[in-house]
């Protein structure tokens, strides 16, 4: 089959302030897209383009193409637990659930077993690409980097870093687990494939010592990794960092003085952050990775993400499993815009999300709050293939034929098409993904 392929439908290019719809063609070659333009030019050229050898697919009008959606934060060891534990705060989860669970990953085999059915559960969800927490072993993380290089799922992958002490006895010594990410860095890079990167991970202030975080930061810029943590998740964790740390202010100024800021760096939750630390943000260029699911389930408190964004920080979603309930991003979208609608209920300042902004912190917001905007997001020329075929009238779709619109004109049509999808579909609607040019999902 050719390697280059021409789509002609409906294009959703999502953007914090300016969602736009094109009825377009667009040409992919070897995973990159390499031109796009009007549809009718399409039409109009129509023979030449069969001429130069494309493989050619017309959308039907029910039918959408979007950039593929971004899980900017997911613990894919803690999938056997959903749905387990949630009527408990963070602390009490981790160690009665959270813990026990992710001490199982010393067996690999396992671990391979979870892990591959976790990513083909995200790419079924249309995530194109997930950042991952792992657990502390080194050869299970492993096998989570193996499931994502075999489907084609772009990642980041962390092996989580613990060195203080807990009941279930899940944490190395200082000296085992500094030499255990340097390998495991090594490793990811070995295979030398340009969709999985190793990213460190030190797991939050509670199970990690200062001077291992240090370690990590420098580990992190020698190796040029992204960093990934929790932050500021339940008001009891913070309590906690901030008494262990009395030279610090704040949660982030503990992590600031480690070093960890001074990487590229996610950040899950944030969901008590100060006006300083959301500063300290800025200034940083630091992300945070907002998990709506988990921040109710848990009881940790409602993010303010219109605040956080109106501040120019970069913000992404997390579907956070297992301290969220779901694994698909299109249901962390929604409970972002619930979140955020509840927060203005109550009396908040700031306007609630609208499913366009929460559509962008799903897709091209994500991509920023990892750094690879520059590659994918955009579905422009020059970017990466990473994309999802969207179809309301799939087989057995949750979204009625037969519905009422108040459109005027083509664009308001497509605009409707869309916000029902987002309303209201799920992965029986999403019926083909592409990472990089690659097609992982077929339900056509
Ligand atoms: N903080 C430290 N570890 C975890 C975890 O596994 N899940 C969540 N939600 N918060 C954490
Ligand atoms: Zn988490």
């Amino acid at each position: 089959m050719s390697n280059k392929i021409i789509f002609v439908g409906d294009i959703i290019l999502p953007n914090l302030s300016n969602l736009k719809c094109i009825s377009a063609y667009l040409i992919v070659e070897n995973g990159l897209i390499t031109e796009r333009g009007a549809k009718d030019y399409f039409y109009k050229y129509q023979d030449n383009f069969i001429k130069r050898g494309y493989q050619i697919k017309i959308l039907e009008p029910h039918q959408f193409l979007m950039p593929g959606f971004v899980d900017c934060h997911t613990h894919a060891p803690q999938f056997p637990n959903i749905g387990l534990g949630l009527d408990r705060p963070l602390l009490e989860w981790l160690d009665k659930y959270t813990f026990p669970l992710e001490s199982q990953y010393s067996d690999e085999e396992f671990a391979a077993n979870v892990y591959s059915k976790v990513v083909k559960r995200l790419i079924n969800n249309g995530t194109t690409t997930a950042c991952y927490f792992g657990t502390l072993h080194l050869e299970g993380t492993l096998e989570l980097v193996k499931s994502a290089i075999k489907q084609n799922q772009r990642a980041f992958i962390g092996k989580v870093s613990m060195n203080i002490e807990n009941d279930a006895g899940y944490y190395n010594d200082t000296e085992k687990e500094l030499r255990e990410v340097k390998t495991f860095v090594e490793k990811v890079f070995e295979y030398n494939n340009d969709l999985v990167n190793p990213v460190i991970t030190p797991r939050f202030a509670i199970s990690c010592d200062n001077d291992l975080m240090k370690k990590l930061s420098v580990i992190a810029k020698q190796n040029s990794c992204l960093i990934q943590s929790h932050i500021s998740e339940n008001k009891k964790e913070i309590e906690y960092v901030l008494s262990t740390n009395p030279e610090c202010t704040s949660y982030s100024e503990v992590y600031g003085r480690c070093g960890l800021f001074d990487n590229k760096c996610i950040m899950a939750h944030g969901v008590h952050l100060s006006e300083e630390e959301i500063d300290m943000f800025v200034r940083k260029g630091a992300s945070i990775a907002h998990c709506p699911a988990s921040n109710t389930r848990l009881k940790s408190g409602l993010c303010p993400v219109r605040k956080l964004l109106n501040c120019e920080v970069k913000v992404g979603l997390g579907t956070d499993v297992s301290g969220g309930d779901n694994a698909s991003i299109l249901d962390a979208l929604r409970r972002a815009m619930d979140v955020s609608e509840h927060l203005n209920l109550l009396g908040g300042k700031e306007s609630a999300l609208n499913w366009k902004e929460a559509l962008y912190l799903a897709t091209l917001g994500g991509a920023r709050a990892l750094f690879i905007d520059d590659k994918i997001g955009r579905l422009e020329v020059n970017q990466e293939f990473d994309a999802l075929l969207i179809d309301l009238y799939s087989k057995n779709s949750p979204i009625d034929k037969y519905t009422y619109s108040v459109a005027h004109g083509e664009e308001e049509e497509i605009l409707e098409r869309v916000e029902r999808f987002v309303y209201l579909g799920d992965d029986r609607n999403i019926v083909q993904v592409y990472v990089k040019g690659k097609k992982v999902k077929d339900i056509l």
